[in-house]
Protein backbone atom coordinates (compact mmCIF):
# COMPACT_ATOMS: atom_id res chain seq x y z
CA UNK A 1 0.00 0.00 0.00
CA UNK A 2 1.78 3.10 -1.70
CA UNK A 3 -1.11 5.66 -0.32
CA UNK A 4 -4.48 6.65 0.87
CA UNK A 5 -6.46 9.18 -1.10
CA UNK A 6 -8.92 11.32 0.58
CA UNK A 7 -11.76 13.24 -0.61
CA UNK A 8 -13.77 16.15 1.49
CA UNK A 9 -16.65 16.80 -0.79
CA UNK A 10 -18.16 19.93 0.75
CA UNK A 11 -15.01 21.43 0.22
CA UNK A 12 -13.79 19.61 -2.95
CA UNK A 13 -10.98 19.24 -1.18
CA UNK A 14 -8.27 15.85 -1.91
CA UNK A 15 -5.30 14.81 -0.57
CA UNK A 16 -3.10 11.69 -0.18
CA UNK A 17 -1.65 9.96 2.83
CA UNK A 18 1.34 8.31 1.77
CA UNK A 19 3.48 5.49 3.47
CA UNK A 20 7.08 5.87 3.81
CA UNK A 21 9.44 2.91 5.05
CA UNK A 22 11.77 5.30 6.34
CA UNK A 23 12.92 9.32 6.84
CA UNK A 24 14.69 9.26 3.32
CA UNK A 25 12.05 8.54 1.59
CA UNK A 26 9.75 11.41 3.69
CA UNK A 27 12.51 13.44 2.25
CA UNK A 28 11.72 12.55 -1.37
CA UNK A 29 8.63 13.21 -1.21
CA UNK A 30 8.41 16.34 1.30
CA UNK A 31 10.72 17.91 -1.49
CA UNK A 32 8.27 17.24 -4.05
CA UNK A 33 5.90 18.67 -1.84
CA UNK A 34 7.69 21.55 -1.12
CA UNK A 35 8.99 22.48 -4.79
CA UNK A 36 11.00 24.99 -3.45
CA UNK A 37 8.28 27.28 -1.21
CA UNK A 38 8.95 28.79 1.82
CA UNK A 39 7.66 26.29 4.34
CA UNK A 40 8.50 26.11 8.73
CA UNK A 41 8.78 23.15 10.25
CA UNK A 42 7.35 22.38 13.67
CA UNK A 43 7.89 20.12 16.45
CA UNK A 44 8.60 19.29 19.98
CA UNK A 45 11.58 18.60 21.94
CA UNK A 46 10.74 14.73 22.42
CA UNK A 47 10.64 13.96 18.78
CA UNK A 48 13.88 16.49 18.08
CA UNK A 49 15.75 15.00 20.42
CA UNK A 50 14.80 11.41 20.01
CA UNK A 51 15.13 10.61 16.49
CA UNK A 52 17.06 11.18 13.56
CA UNK A 53 14.46 12.79 11.60
CA UNK A 54 16.10 16.47 11.89
CA UNK A 55 19.79 15.29 11.25
CA UNK A 56 18.54 15.01 7.68
CA UNK A 57 16.73 18.45 7.42
CA UNK A 58 19.14 20.41 9.28
CA UNK A 59 19.29 23.12 6.64
CA UNK A 60 15.42 23.83 7.06
CA UNK A 61 13.58 26.56 9.20
CA UNK A 62 12.26 24.72 12.75
CA UNK A 63 10.35 25.63 15.35
CA UNK A 64 10.33 22.88 18.49
CA UNK A 65 7.98 23.09 21.29
CA UNK A 66 7.57 21.82 24.74
CA UNK A 67 5.88 18.55 24.54
CA UNK A 68 2.56 17.39 26.02
CA UNK A 69 -0.96 18.11 26.64
CA UNK A 70 0.05 21.09 29.09
CA UNK A 71 1.04 22.65 26.62
CA UNK A 72 -1.35 22.77 23.49
CA UNK A 73 -2.53 25.96 24.51
CA UNK A 74 -2.40 29.73 23.17
CA UNK A 75 0.85 30.39 23.89
CA UNK A 76 2.14 27.69 21.74
CA UNK A 77 -0.18 28.68 18.85
CA UNK A 78 1.35 32.09 19.04
CA UNK A 79 4.91 30.69 18.85
CA UNK A 80 4.21 29.49 15.58
CA UNK A 81 2.35 32.30 14.44
CA UNK A 82 5.43 34.42 15.20
CA UNK A 83 7.92 32.22 13.84
CA UNK A 84 5.77 31.77 10.95
CA UNK A 85 6.20 35.96 10.50
CA UNK A 86 9.67 36.12 11.40
CA UNK A 87 10.43 33.20 8.87
CA UNK A 88 7.98 35.13 6.12
CA UNK A 89 5.63 32.81 5.32
CA UNK A 90 2.97 33.66 2.74
CA UNK A 91 0.08 32.29 1.39
CA UNK A 92 1.90 29.94 -0.65
CA UNK A 93 4.05 28.91 2.52
CA UNK A 94 3.70 25.29 4.19
CA UNK A 95 3.80 24.30 8.04
CA UNK A 96 4.88 21.36 8.63
CA UNK A 97 3.86 19.28 11.48
CA UNK A 98 6.43 16.38 13.03
CA UNK A 99 4.85 15.24 16.10
CA UNK A 100 1.95 13.21 17.60
CA UNK A 101 -1.32 14.26 18.00
CA UNK A 102 -0.44 17.38 20.13
CA UNK A 103 1.79 18.95 17.25
CA UNK A 104 -0.75 17.90 14.57
CA UNK A 105 -3.46 19.46 16.16
CA UNK A 106 -1.76 22.78 16.97
CA UNK A 107 -0.22 23.04 13.38
CA UNK A 108 -3.52 22.17 11.64
CA UNK A 109 -4.82 25.19 13.87
CA UNK A 110 -2.03 27.61 13.85
CA UNK A 111 -1.89 27.14 9.72
CA UNK A 112 -5.90 27.34 10.06
CA UNK A 113 -5.82 30.73 10.94
CA UNK A 114 -2.28 32.63 9.66
CA UNK A 115 -3.47 34.63 6.78
CA UNK A 116 -6.51 33.45 7.29
CA UNK A 117 -5.43 30.10 6.14
CA UNK A 118 -2.50 28.66 4.64
CA UNK A 119 -1.85 25.01 3.77
CA UNK A 120 -0.13 22.46 6.19
CA UNK A 121 1.30 18.62 6.12
CA UNK A 122 1.30 15.59 8.80
CA UNK A 123 4.29 13.82 9.58
CA UNK A 124 2.66 11.65 12.32
CA UNK A 125 5.36 10.17 14.92
CA UNK A 126 3.06 8.26 17.23
CA UNK A 127 0.90 5.43 16.14
CA UNK A 128 -2.14 6.83 17.42
CA UNK A 129 -1.39 9.98 15.13
CA UNK A 130 -0.88 7.93 11.99
CA UNK A 131 -4.34 6.00 12.41
CA UNK A 132 -6.24 8.72 14.31
CA UNK A 133 -5.56 12.72 14.61
CA UNK A 134 -3.34 13.33 11.72
CA UNK A 135 -6.48 12.08 9.22
CA UNK A 136 -9.90 14.50 8.59
CA UNK A 137 -8.65 18.13 9.49
CA UNK A 138 -9.65 18.64 13.24
CA UNK A 139 -7.37 21.10 14.32
CA UNK A 140 -7.29 22.46 18.36
CA UNK A 141 -6.08 23.87 21.40
CA UNK A 142 -7.23 22.77 24.96
CA UNK A 143 -8.16 25.37 27.74
CA UNK A 144 -9.32 25.40 31.29
CA UNK A 145 -12.49 24.23 30.48
CA UNK A 146 -11.90 21.27 28.84
CA UNK A 147 -9.46 19.05 26.12
CA UNK A 148 -9.42 20.84 22.13
CA UNK A 149 -12.62 23.07 22.51
CA UNK A 150 -10.93 25.49 20.52
CA UNK A 151 -10.52 24.55 17.30
CA UNK A 152 -11.12 24.33 13.29
CA UNK A 153 -11.61 21.71 10.70
CA UNK A 154 -8.64 22.22 8.23
CA UNK A 155 -7.19 19.18 6.10
CA UNK A 156 -4.22 18.89 5.59
CA UNK A 157 -2.30 19.22 1.82
CA UNK A 158 -0.92 15.74 2.66
CA UNK A 159 -0.01 13.37 5.56
CA UNK A 160 3.42 11.35 5.46
CA UNK A 161 3.27 7.96 7.56
CA UNK A 162 7.01 6.91 8.02
CA UNK A 163 7.17 3.32 9.51
CA UNK A 164 10.98 4.30 11.09
CA UNK A 165 9.05 6.68 13.87
CA UNK A 166 7.31 3.62 15.14
CA UNK A 167 10.70 2.13 16.40
CA UNK A 168 11.45 5.16 18.65
CA UNK A 169 8.27 4.94 20.41
CA UNK A 170 7.68 3.42 23.79
CA UNK A 171 5.49 0.71 24.03
CA UNK A 172 2.93 2.06 25.64
CA UNK A 173 2.27 4.67 22.84
CA UNK A 174 2.57 1.51 20.69
CA UNK A 175 -0.77 0.32 22.69
CA UNK A 176 -1.94 3.80 22.79
CA UNK A 177 -2.82 3.49 19.13
CA UNK A 178 -3.63 0.01 19.26
CA UNK A 179 -6.25 1.00 21.37
CA UNK A 180 -8.12 3.52 18.42
CA UNK A 181 -7.14 0.96 15.73
CA UNK A 182 -9.44 -1.31 17.69
CA UNK A 183 -11.94 1.03 17.84
CA UNK A 184 -11.70 1.18 14.21
CA UNK A 185 -12.26 -2.47 14.00
CA UNK A 186 -15.15 -2.11 16.12
CA UNK A 187 -16.90 0.19 14.09
CA UNK A 188 -16.10 -1.04 11.00
CA UNK A 189 -17.98 -4.32 9.81
CA UNK A 190 -15.00 -5.30 7.40
CA UNK A 191 -12.22 -7.85 9.06
CA UNK A 192 -10.17 -5.39 10.66
CA UNK A 193 -10.79 -6.42 14.72
CA UNK A 194 -9.96 -9.94 13.51
CA UNK A 195 -6.62 -8.62 11.17
CA UNK A 196 -5.94 -7.52 14.87
CA UNK A 197 -6.66 -10.61 16.69
CA UNK A 198 -4.53 -12.47 14.46
CA UNK A 199 -1.72 -9.77 15.22
CA UNK A 200 -2.28 -10.64 18.59
CA UNK A 201 -1.46 -14.29 18.75
CA UNK A 202 1.58 -13.88 15.97
CA UNK A 203 3.35 -11.28 18.94
CA UNK A 204 2.29 -12.50 21.65
CA UNK A 205 5.84 -13.00 23.25
CA UNK A 206 6.49 -9.47 22.09
CA UNK A 207 3.40 -8.02 24.09
CA UNK A 208 3.86 -10.09 26.72
CA UNK A 209 7.36 -8.89 27.36
CA UNK A 210 6.43 -5.16 25.92
CA UNK A 211 9.17 -5.59 23.61
CA UNK A 212 8.97 -3.65 20.40
CA UNK A 213 10.37 -5.73 18.16
CA UNK A 214 11.39 -5.36 14.24
CA UNK A 215 8.70 -7.74 13.41
CA UNK A 216 5.70 -5.76 15.43
CA UNK A 217 6.57 -2.75 13.71
CA UNK A 218 6.51 -3.93 10.48
CA UNK A 219 3.02 -6.03 11.12
CA UNK A 220 1.69 -2.98 12.85
CA UNK A 221 2.58 -0.43 10.22
CA UNK A 222 1.28 -2.93 7.73
CA UNK A 223 -2.74 -2.97 9.04
CA UNK A 224 -2.29 1.08 9.63
CA UNK A 225 -3.38 1.91 5.99
CA UNK A 226 -6.40 -0.79 6.74
CA UNK A 227 -7.34 1.34 10.13
CA UNK A 228 -6.98 4.52 8.06
CA UNK A 229 -9.13 3.70 5.82
CA UNK A 230 -12.38 3.31 8.12
CA UNK A 231 -11.66 6.31 9.70
CA UNK A 232 -11.86 7.92 5.43
CA UNK A 233 -14.84 5.77 4.79
CA UNK A 234 -16.59 8.33 7.70
CA UNK A 235 -15.01 12.28 7.39
CA UNK A 236 -15.40 11.77 3.84
CA UNK A 237 -19.17 11.52 4.20
CA UNK A 238 -19.07 13.96 7.10
CA UNK A 239 -16.38 16.26 7.79
CA UNK A 240 -17.57 18.56 10.36
CA UNK A 241 -18.85 15.18 13.01
CA UNK A 242 -22.88 16.41 12.03
CA UNK A 243 -23.72 12.66 11.81
CA UNK A 244 -21.48 9.49 11.23
CA UNK A 245 -18.42 11.13 12.44
CA UNK A 246 -19.57 11.03 15.78
CA UNK A 247 -19.40 7.14 15.59
CA UNK A 248 -15.58 7.80 15.78
CA UNK A 249 -15.96 9.00 19.34
CA UNK A 250 -16.57 5.80 20.76
CA UNK A 251 -15.44 5.13 24.56
CA UNK A 252 -14.11 9.04 23.66
CA UNK A 253 -16.67 10.94 25.88
CA UNK A 254 -15.88 8.05 28.98
CA UNK A 255 -11.96 8.18 28.19
CA UNK A 256 -11.77 11.37 28.38
CA UNK A 257 -13.23 11.28 31.83
CA UNK A 258 -11.12 8.79 32.93
CA UNK A 259 -7.91 10.75 31.80
CA UNK A 260 -9.41 13.76 33.67
CA UNK A 261 -10.06 11.67 36.92
CA UNK A 262 -6.45 10.18 36.57
CA UNK A 263 -5.38 13.93 36.48
CA UNK A 264 -3.89 12.74 32.99
CA UNK A 265 -1.53 9.56 34.01
CA UNK A 266 -3.89 7.56 32.09
CA UNK A 267 -2.77 8.05 28.61
CA UNK A 268 -5.33 8.65 25.97
CA UNK A 269 -5.26 5.74 24.34
CA UNK A 270 -5.76 3.45 27.34
CA UNK A 271 -8.11 5.60 28.70
CA UNK A 272 -10.26 5.11 25.25
CA UNK A 273 -9.63 1.35 25.77
CA UNK A 274 -11.50 1.45 28.88
CA UNK A 275 -13.81 3.71 27.93
CA UNK A 276 -15.02 1.56 24.86
CA UNK A 277 -15.89 -1.14 27.67
CA UNK A 278 -18.05 1.18 29.59
CA UNK A 279 -19.68 1.91 26.16
CA UNK A 280 -20.19 -2.21 25.60
CA UNK A 281 -21.25 -2.37 29.04
CA UNK A 282 -24.03 0.66 28.98
CA UNK A 283 -25.37 -0.70 25.65
CA UNK A 284 -25.82 -4.13 27.47
CA UNK A 285 -27.42 -2.87 29.92
CA UNK A 286 -30.13 -0.72 28.00
CA UNK A 287 -30.17 -3.86 25.64
CA UNK A 288 -29.21 -2.30 22.72
CA UNK A 289 -26.47 -5.16 22.39
CA UNK A 290 -28.57 -8.50 22.94
CA UNK A 291 -25.30 -10.60 24.91
CA UNK A 292 -21.96 -10.49 26.23
CA UNK A 293 -20.37 -11.94 23.20
CA UNK A 294 -18.54 -8.33 21.38
CA UNK A 295 -17.64 -7.64 25.40
CA UNK A 296 -15.99 -11.28 25.80
CA UNK A 297 -14.02 -10.91 22.71
CA UNK A 298 -13.20 -7.17 23.19
CA UNK A 299 -11.35 -8.48 26.99
CA UNK A 300 -9.59 -11.56 25.14
CA UNK A 301 -8.04 -9.40 22.13
CA UNK A 302 -7.02 -6.53 25.07
CA UNK A 303 -5.49 -9.07 27.79
CA UNK A 304 -3.85 -10.52 24.90
CA UNK A 305 -2.54 -7.03 23.68
CA UNK A 306 -1.56 -6.34 27.50
CA UNK A 307 -3.87 -3.46 27.51
CA UNK A 308 -5.15 -2.96 30.81
CA UNK A 309 -9.30 -2.33 30.55
CA UNK A 310 -10.00 -1.67 34.12
CA UNK A 311 -11.52 1.08 36.00
CA UNK A 312 -11.09 2.41 39.66
CA UNK A 313 -13.09 5.38 38.95
CA UNK A 314 -16.82 4.77 40.18
CA UNK A 315 -19.90 5.54 37.61
CA UNK A 316 -21.04 8.82 39.28
CA UNK A 317 -17.37 10.34 39.19
CA UNK A 318 -17.45 9.27 35.90
CA UNK A 319 -20.79 10.95 34.97
CA UNK A 320 -19.62 13.98 36.91
CA UNK A 321 -16.52 14.58 34.97
CA UNK A 322 -18.53 13.95 31.36
CA UNK A 323 -20.67 16.82 31.93
CA UNK A 324 -17.76 19.35 30.53
CA UNK A 325 -17.68 16.97 27.16
CA UNK A 326 -18.02 19.47 24.46
CA UNK A 327 -19.99 16.55 22.58
CA UNK A 328 -22.99 17.00 25.39
CA UNK A 329 -25.65 19.03 24.05
CA UNK A 330 -28.75 20.62 25.82
CA UNK A 331 -27.21 19.16 29.30
CA UNK A 332 -27.06 15.75 28.35
CA UNK A 333 -24.74 13.79 27.92
CA UNK A 334 -24.25 11.76 24.14
CA UNK A 335 -23.07 8.31 24.24
CA UNK A 336 -21.92 6.47 21.43
CA UNK A 337 -23.44 2.86 22.06
CA UNK A 338 -22.58 -0.31 19.84
CA UNK A 339 -25.55 -2.82 18.68
CA UNK A 340 -23.23 -5.21 17.42
CA UNK A 341 -19.95 -5.15 15.38
CA UNK A 342 -20.01 -2.25 12.65
CA UNK A 343 -23.43 -1.01 14.03
CA UNK A 344 -22.86 1.98 16.10
CA UNK A 345 -25.99 4.14 17.32
CA UNK A 346 -26.05 7.64 19.26
CA UNK A 347 -27.77 7.29 22.72
CA UNK A 348 -27.07 9.01 26.12
CA UNK A 349 -28.08 8.20 29.93
CA UNK A 350 -31.53 8.90 29.62
CA UNK A 351 -33.36 6.43 29.95
CA UNK A 352 -31.51 4.97 33.00
CA UNK A 353 -32.01 8.32 34.80
CA UNK A 354 -35.60 8.45 33.88
CA UNK A 355 -35.78 4.75 35.46
CA UNK A 356 -33.76 6.29 38.86
N1 LIG B 1 -10.74 11.46 16.55
C1 LIG B 1 -12.04 11.40 16.02
C2 LIG B 1 -12.23 12.19 14.79
O1 LIG B 1 -11.28 12.58 14.14
O2 LIG B 1 -13.35 12.46 14.43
Amino acid sequence: MDKIEIHIKNIKKSYDIEFCKDFEEVKKKLKEEINNRNCLFITDDNVFRKTKFFNIFSNKKTLVLKNGEINKNFESINKILKKGFEEKLDRESLMIAIGGGVVGDMVGFASSIYMRGINFIQIPTTLLSMVDSSVGGKTGIDNEYGKNLIGTFHQPKKVLCCKEFLSTLKFIEIKNGLSEMIKHGIISKNKHLSNINNLANELKKEFKESHNSVNLINKIFNIVPESIKIKKEIIEKDETEKNIRKFLNLGHTYGHAIEILSNFKTPHGIAVAKGILCSLNESKKQKILSNNDLINEYKVLLDKLNIDYSNIFDIDSIKNAMTHDKKNTSGIINLVLVKNKGEIIMGNFTKEIGNE
